[in-house]
């Protein structure tokens, strides 16, 4: 008989956060870089502090289980930012490189609020609230960036539709002060 049981699943999925949470403190770096909405970009960013504090506090959900922490490969996460890359690549220099970056990093929220669900309502089964909090703070964060990332979908919509609507007008007058957002305007 199979003697796995639901604290051995806990610290199954505890160590696939932890390398989903390494994974994307590797490639938030390179995603912020690539996006052009300054708002897009900050919203990474900040996501890229919250995610280092992500890993730290599942780090203190081993050791609060007498663990240590343990990363397990997690294929779920590789595959997201894998397809996420290569959609970044097909649409790099194009005016919907913003709306692909969106589309994977709610793909990525979506995997973590999914996980974090689980291990929350777990760590209650077992009848351990300091790990059901910890999972429950870090799932109010990955929520949070969710919606914001929602918000930003619009807002970057709504600014590519208008600069469209400007036409080359825009470009014009951008063109005496920032060169870079003018090349940015006419690749579009
Ligand atoms: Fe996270
Ligand atoms: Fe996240």
């Amino acid at each position: 008989m199979n003697t796995k049981n639901l604290r051995d699943l806990l610290l199954d999925q505890l160590a696939d956060m932890y390398y989903a949470e390494k994974q994307l403190l590797k490639a938030l770096p390179k995603v912020a870089k690539a996006a052009n909405h300054e708002g897009l970009r900050a919203a990474i960013e900040d996501h890229l502090d919250e995610t280092g504090a992500h890993a730290q506090m599942l780090e203190g959900v081993f050791r609060n289980l007498g663990e240590t922490p343990k990363a397990k490969k997690c294929h779920a996460i590789l595959g997201i930012l894998k397809e996420g890359e290569e959609m970044m690549d097909e649409y790099k220099g194009s005016p919907a490189l913003d709306a692909v970056i969106i589309a994977a990093a709610q793909k990525v929220e979506h995997y973590e609020i999914t996980t974090y669900g689980c291990l929350l309502e777990w760590a209650m089964q077992l009848d351990n609230p300091s790990a059901a909090a910890v999972f429950e703070a870090i799932l109010d964060q990955e929520k949070e960036t969710d919606t914001e990332l929602t918000k930003l979908a619009r807002e970057v919509m709504h600014e590519s539709a208008a600069e469209d609507a400007a036409g080359g007008t825009m470009a014009v007058e951008e063109e005496s002060e920032d060169h870079s957002t003018l090349a940015l305007s006419t690749s579009r």
